[in-house]
């Protein structure tokens, strides 16, 4: 059985790459299978795993053609995964952002993702599919939303991620989502970016109340998350210490609470 998760918020700069990034490196290391799917023409998460399409191909037709996007538009199938840090990434490029318009111009492509990532799940190649939005409520998020089985929402510890992740709590368990993903689920938050003052105390204390539970804190490490990021390197690599046990410990509670159905 293969567990896909779509890490969202629509709030920007909330370490939703950060956290597909660090969480699928710690699955990865643990022994599991993971495919990392980066669904933001930002490209930030395949560049942070050191995949820059842009670069590597002269031709905006070569770099669309290695992202999600042909496979989502019906013109052609899911390219073949890089592999990097023990996990497989199939990688963004600017070229995805012209997926928003064709989402526009044909609704019924919204379906496409969870279609092609059924041929994945059906052939059982993968324990954990993750998958990293950019920070919208659009198209491009209900891409994503539709091929998942849960959302993953990374909420720092104020007012910005407060809101964003009890809005779409509350928007996907009023069933925002239900006619087309009836199974999709929300997993307890992960409380990211923290850092130790009172008021991110009570931010948490905030964010335990309305959700019951999270999967734990990452603490804010100015040091070591750039870093991370310029040396294309996720944190349970570049660092052994508490930031990599952090992590870990985020990776052992996301197998803690969706251990029923995961592994084969
Ligand atoms: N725990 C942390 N401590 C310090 N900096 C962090 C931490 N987590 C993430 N960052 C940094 O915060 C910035 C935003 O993180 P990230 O790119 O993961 O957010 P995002 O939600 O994916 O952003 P976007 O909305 O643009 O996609 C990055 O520079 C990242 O390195
Ligand atoms: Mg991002």
């Amino acid at each position: 059985m293969t567990l896909t998760t779509t890490v969202h918020s629509y709030a920007g700069g909330v370490a939703k790459s950060a956290t597909a990034r660090d969480l699928s490196a710690a699955l990865a290391l643990l022994g599991h299978r993971v495919l990392l799917i980066d669904a933001d023409h930002q490209a930030d998460l395949s560049v942070s795993l050191g995949v820059d399409i842009d670069e590597e191909f002269a031709n905006a037709d070569d770099s669309f053609g290695n992202t999600i996007g042909p496979a989502v538009l019906g013109t052609g199938v899911l390219p073949e995964a890089r592999r990097v840090f023990g996990l497989d990434l199939i990688p963004s490029s600017v070229t995805l952002y012209n997926l928003e318009k064709e989402l526009k111009a044909d609704v019924s492509m919204v379906v496409g993702l969870r279609y092609a990532l059924d041929e994945v799940r059906a052939a059982g190649k993968y324990d954990f599919i993750f998958i990293d939005t950019n920070p919208t409520l659009g198209d491009m998020a209900t891409l994503a939303l539709l091929a998942a089985d849960r959302v993953l929402l990374p909420i720092p510890p104020n007012r910005k991620g407060m809101r964003a992740g009890s809005f779409i709590k509350s928007r996907v368990e009023k069933g925002h989502y239900q006619r087309l993903n009836p199974g999709l689920s929300v997993l307890p938050p992960v409380i990211t970016q923290t850092p130790n003052t009172t008021l991110a105390r009570q931010y948490m204390a905030e964010i335990e109340s309305v959700f019951g539970t999270t999967l734990g804190v990452i603490k804010q490490r100015p040091g070591l998350y750039p870093s991370a990021m310029e040396r294309a390197t996720p944190v349970p690599h570049l660092d052994q210490g508490e930031g990599k046990a952090e992590v870990m410990a985020l990776a052992e509670a996301f197998l803690k609470v969706t251990g029923e159905r995961h592994g084969s």
